[in-house]
């Protein structure tokens, strides 16, 4: 099948890509002519892992287009995924500039049958209102059928998750579309759930809700681990045998972060406020999220005394491990308030490096210790698990780790001299 994706961000460039491993011929969209040439040329934008090989594969087979001509895309193709950014407003709410956007063009350019497939994370309501739109702009109700189908991808596994899906959410109200979407996975091994166009909505946003409250349900019960000094990872193994519970998402940190978790529950927040609903777990979730980096500075003082001209290195920049992604990275806010604690900032990510003047950004590992007073971990990746301690002990001015992850050993780091701050980790 043709497939027209308009919008070649991460959600569009990665399902655009598996597509045409299952078969189909994807024309990838932008307005953003520099990225189109530098794909044309074989650059991917993102890190993520296992997407340029399929890329490069994919364009070598002509299965796959990169090309900033939306309206000629729409004209060649039956299928259009609709896969443009949503960022929040101020208040909570959705930008919808790109989406108008795709809508007016949409308007401009149908003249035969369509099956537009939303893929953008939007509200509940937002696809009856494009469908709606649609008609008063004359395009002829028979013309064009929509169908909301969220992506799950997570960043890092996204190629992984494209591939092997939990599940497969269709809203349409078309017989017919439900078909076709069916048809366009049909390589995929996964069970479809199908419901209403703001059904397939409220699932999205209530799958990311429910993630984020498990992160900040166990990292509330980390707080009070650490004051009855209760080993955490104890507590999560007895969670997670109930298999009503299951063991997923009980990591306690420093946070979630990323470019989802706080912009749903708090678009999610704004749009139940309309209603007159009043969502106190909601608010309670990012409450904790919130406040979860000021508990472990908390911490680092309580070793230090006072953090002004002390030097703290920070590993881990990107808001998890595998991706360049550093949108809402709960490293960079914990900077931002060491940096507001008179701390002198020195940093680490293998593969973040931040042109920044507030901060020290070092490409070694261990010059990026030099001297320094402690050091947090605030991502986890995997290289930190291997690092020579008695390199970093030898390199270090003082002797506190604090694990913002629960990923180093703490018997292996106590034995080197270390004082070790995990959560909830006695
Ligand atoms: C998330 C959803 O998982 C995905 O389904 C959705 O489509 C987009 O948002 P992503 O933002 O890529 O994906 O990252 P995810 O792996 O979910 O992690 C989000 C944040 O939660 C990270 O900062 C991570 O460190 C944190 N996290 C995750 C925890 O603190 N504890 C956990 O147990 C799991």
């Amino acid at each position: 099948m043709k497939i027209c994706m308009i919008g070649t961000g991460y959600v569009g460039l990665t399902t655009g890509t598996v597509l045409t491993e299952l078969g189909h011929e994807v024309f990838c969209v932008d307005k953003d002519k520099d990225k189109i040439s530098r794909l044309n040329k074989g650059e991917v934008p993102i890190h993520e892992p296992g997407l340029s090989e399929l890329i490069i594969k994919n364009k070598q087979r002509n299965n796959l287009h990169f090309t900033s001509d939306v309206h000629k895309a729409i004209k060649e193709c039956s299928i259009l995924f609709i896969t443009v950014g949503t960022p929040p407003n101020e208040d909570g709410s959705q930008n919808l500039i790109a989406l108008d956007e795709v809508v007016e063009t949409l308007a401009q350019t149908i003249t035969a049958h369509k099956t537009i497939i939303m893929k953008s994370t939007v509200l509940p309501g937002t696809n009856e209102s494009v469908q709606e739109t649609l008609i008063k702009r004359g395009i002829n109700h028979g013309l064009f059928d929509i169908v909301s189908n969220p992506e799950f991808l997570r960043e890092g596994y996204a190629v992984f998750d494209m591939m092997n899906p939990d599940r497969i959410v269709i809203g349409s109200h078309s017989e017919k579309s439900i078909k076709l979407v069916k048809s366009l996975y049909r390589k995929l091994d996964a069970p479809y759930v199908v419901t209403s166009l703001t059904g397939a909505e409220m699932i999205k946003y209530a799958s990311n809700a429910f993630l984020a409250t498990k992160i900040s349900f166990i990292n509330e019960i980390a707080r009070i681990c650490d004051a009855f000094d209760v080993e955490i990872t104890d507590v999560v193994s007895g969670l997670a045998t109930d298999k009503r519970i299951s063991p997923h998402f009980l990591k306690a940190g420093l946070g979630y972060g990323g470019s989802c978790f706080s912009k749903d529950l708090r678009a999610l927040e704004y749009t139940a406020r309309q209603k007159n609903i009043i969502t106190d777990i909601l608010i309670s979730v990012q409450k904790v999220n919130d406040t979860q980096t000021d508990l472990y500075i908390k911490k680092l003082i309580e070793k230090l005394y006072d953090l002004s001209d002390k030097k703290i290195t920070v590993w881990g920049l990107s808001f998890k491990p595998d991706t360049d992604d550093i949108r809402d990275s709960r490293s960079l806010h914990l900077i931002d308030k060491l940096i507001e604690k008179g701390a002198n900032v020195y940093a680490y990510d293998p593969i973040v490096h931040l042109p920044s003047s507030k901060i020290t950004c070092h490409q070694d590992i261990y010059e990026s210790i030099k001297g320094s007073d402690a050091l947090i971990l605030a991502t986890e990746w995997s290289e930190f698990q291997k690092v020579n301690w008695i390199k970093v002990k030898d390199s270090m001015e003082g002797s506190v780790i604090v694990d913002g992850r629960n990923v180093i050993d703490p018997v292996i780091v106590k034995k080197h001299g270390f004082h070790y701050i995990g959560v909830a980790r006695p």
